[in-house]
């Protein structure tokens, strides 16, 4: 495994990758969630890239960038564990020279949901992915539907832009008492742990409501925050019943949509979700068109 920081030593190292090239951008503090990306990355493709960069265009100014965690060492023994070829750890500095002012937005998806109450969030995630996707010049990306807007706003950025890469989304994983696994997780105290299987319980309640026939969107809503009501540490952001394509708030019946909240559990904001009516866990990739095959819709 070979582990390069500046521009020119990874576009050194990738031109000698055999393709198709996998890409798993992450924020490091690795977890299952990472590593299950990263196992989908080794099956499908010949070789495997992964980035670590706590990008701090995506952070508000009252956020965590400071403290988010970090542990380089660590995550350097999991990613050769699972035989990956090629580590970049860009710095600040070669991802935001002095005097940067070019962004990439996505418009529309972001206006919703995380966009509405992580002003400037998105922005920071579409830019920085943007400049991993132009260096590391992957056939296929890699991300998590735990983050399920920003998997769709890739996707559509990716779309949009025509750039040549499958945006690949991988289930969300979770501990066995359901708390979807995240990097934030490390700021619960055990207390704020226990509380925080929560939101697994309001979403897996308003699941079962609608394989049971609920269709009614403010319905499928109220009984998550029924649920999320229930406990006395979590206060609730945003609760969602939303088109999973367009991530508009949805009234009314619905025949499939994205279920998802954003909850804070003492001082710590965790998010997460869940699809019904799509036959399927996760959102379906995005291929473009030059990757089309007749088995390339998964
Ligand atoms: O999901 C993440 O860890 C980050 O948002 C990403 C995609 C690596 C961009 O910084």
């Amino acid at each position: 495994m070979r582990v390069v920081t500046t521009l020119p030593e990874l576009r050194r190292v990738r031109r000698g990758l055999p393709e198709p090239v996998g890409f798993v951008p992450t924020m490091g503090y690795l977890h299952q969630g990472h590593l299950s990306l990263v196992r989908m990355a080794r099956r499908e493709c010949a070789s495997v890239v992964v980035s670590i960069f706590v990008n701090p265009t995506q952070f508000g100014p009252n956020e965590d960038y400071t403290q988010y965690p970090r542990d380089l060492p660590r995550d350097l023994a999991l990613l050769e564990k699972e035989g990956v070829d090629l580590v970049w750890t860009p710095t600040p500095e070669v991802m935001y020279p002095q005097g940067f002012q070019t962004w990439v937005t996505v418009e529309k998806l972001t206006q919703v949901l995380e966009g509405a109450h992580r002003p400037g969030h998105f922005r920071g995630v579409t830019t920085v992915v943007t400049k991993l996707f132009n260096a590391v010049q992957p056939q296929r990306a890699y991300f998590g539907q735990k983050d399920a807007q920003q998997a769709r706003v890739i996707q559509q950025m990716t779309r949009d832009l025509n750039l040549p890469i499958a945006i690949i989304v991988g289930p969300t994983v979770r501990e066995p008492d359901g708390l979807a696994l995240s990097s934030r997780n490390t700021y619960l105290n055990p207390q704020e742990r226990r509380a925080a299987t929560v939101l697994y319980r309001a979403l897996s309640a308003a699941r079962r409501a609608f394989e049971q026939g609920e269709r009614d969107a403010e319905t499928l809503r109220r009984i998550m925050l029924e649920v999320l009501a229930q406990e006395s540490l979590a206060r609730v952001q945003y609760v969602s019943c939303a088109d999973p394509e367009t991530l508009e708030e949805l009234h009314g019946p619905v025949e499939k949509a994205l279920l998802s909240m954003a909850v804070f559990i003492g001082k710590t904001r965790l998010i997460d979700n869940m699809l019904v009516g799509m036959g399927r866990e996760t959102f379906p990739p995005y291929i473009p068109e030059e990757q089309w095959t007749v088995d390339s819709e998964q």
